[in-house]
């Protein structure tokens, strides 16, 4: 049994005879200089050129390198969850093996770890990461995808990363579905975390052999979607929920503000004897007000580290997105009674509709935010 070690990393491979020799080298020279222990796990699935017997020369005279070869079930995601299985520290990497992620950046995802995060998520999407030398195709489908994981885990810019770290007890016993090329949503939407850091890097394209995405990928990435919207669904627990649960109760309290503008439009014209525009402009803010107290205390209560002098300015950042929702709801009444024909009450069902999902999105990602 080899000695104990810090951290296991876990590169997936499929037909990678030009990149292995040099990410192992280049991983395990990071590291060493770092003073972490680490093992490296390359799980292969079944290489047809030489990865195998390269890595296989390596695992021989170096004791922290370990090769699997899979020659069934074929996949990505399977590799890396078989890397989790076998792995001997509690802190687990993947990388890929193409240097499209930079393993300079492992000590940053390893000590985000040790210092307390559940996660560490390389992003490309977060502010100082970006994507080098990418066709404009892939970019508009890798934006796609990212946007459509984005809902699902509205905090994590890049769900998609092929690159990130995880505390073991986040996957142990995790029903990870072993399918897909998108490990990280599946983590994400099973495993169980709470807190995570996201380190931005620039992705570089690999220069050599070919990338494997395939046409089936999208299709094997919406049901995968859909596995994880299923899962949280029946079994009330994850991230997916505790979002959705966040949702409802911000459509709860937009129901609730519509009761108090009536309310007020009412008696402020009818008791009060105001015009009763003005009486709307009262009735309008004071709803706001409404949304705005019942959704901090309230909807998103769970959020770590809302500090209660931050108040005000979270007021402002919702004041001004709930003007836009308001914007937002008039030009669609408009657009679809004058320019559609629509009926108008239809219309502004779908002006509500449209406005709910600017509101929480955008408050969601600007207003309610940790710290
Ligand atoms: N074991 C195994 N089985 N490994 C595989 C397989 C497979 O079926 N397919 C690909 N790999 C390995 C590759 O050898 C490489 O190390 C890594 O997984 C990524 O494969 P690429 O083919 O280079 O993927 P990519 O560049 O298109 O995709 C990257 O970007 C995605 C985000 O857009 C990867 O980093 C993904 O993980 C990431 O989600
Ligand atoms: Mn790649």
């Amino acid at each position: 049994m080899a000695e104990p070690c810090d951290l296991s990393v876990i590169i997936p491979t499929f037909n990678e005879e030009e990149n292995i020799a040099a990410i192992i080298d280049a991983v395990d020279g990071v590291l060493s200089q770092n003073g972490i222990h680490d093992e490296i796990l390359v799980v292969d699935d079944d290489s047809k050129d030489r990865t195998i017997p390269i890595v296989r020369e390596i695992a021989g005279r170096q004791e922290n390198v370990r090769l699997i070869v899979r020659r069934e079930d074929h996949g990505l995601s399977q590799s890396v969850v078989e890397g989790f299985r076998s792995a001997r520290s509690d802190i687990l990497q993947v990388i890929d093996a193409d240097f499209s992620h930079p393993p300079d950046l492992i000590p940053l995802f390893y000590e985000a770890i040790r210092g307390g995060a559940d996660i560490a998520v390389g992003s490309r999407y977060t502010k100082g990461g970006d994507i080098e030398a990418w066709p404009l195709k892939r970019r508009i489908i890798s934006l796609g995808a990212t946007a459509f994981g984005r809902i699902l885990f509205p905090e994590i810019t890049d769900p998609v990363s092929g690159f990130f770290a995880v505390r073991r007890q986040v996957v142990d016993g995790a029903p990870l579905a072993p399918r897909g090329y998108k490990i990280l949503m599946e983590v994400l939407g099973k495993g169980r975390w709470r807190t995570f850091v996201e380190i931005p890097f620039v992705f570089k394209d690999r220069e050599e052999g070919a990338s494997k995405l395939r046409a089936g990928t999208v299709i094997d990435y919406l049901r995968q979607c859909g596995g994880i919207v299923r899962f949280s669904v029946t079994r009330r627990t994850g991230s997916v929920w505790t979002e959705w649960n966040k949702v409802v109760r911000f459509g709860l309290v937009g129901l609730s503000g519509i009761f108090v503008n009536m309310g007020l439009l009412y008696a402020l014209t009818e008791i009060a004897g105001l015009y009763y525009l003005v009486s709307a402009a009262i009735a309008i803010e004071l709803s706001i007000v409404n949304n705005f107290v019942l959704n901090d205390v309230w909807t998103f209560r769970s959020i770590e580290n809302l500090k209660f002098e931050r108040k005000f300015s979270r007021f402002g950042s919702f004041q001004a997105v709930s003007m836009g929702g308001l914007a937002i709801n008039m030009a669609v009444l408009y657009l679809l009674v004058d320019i559609a024909g629509a009926y108008y009450l239809v219309a502004n069902l779908a002006g509500i509709l449209i406005a709910f999902a600017w509101n929480y999105a955008i408050n969601r990602h600007y207003t309610w935010v940790r710290g």
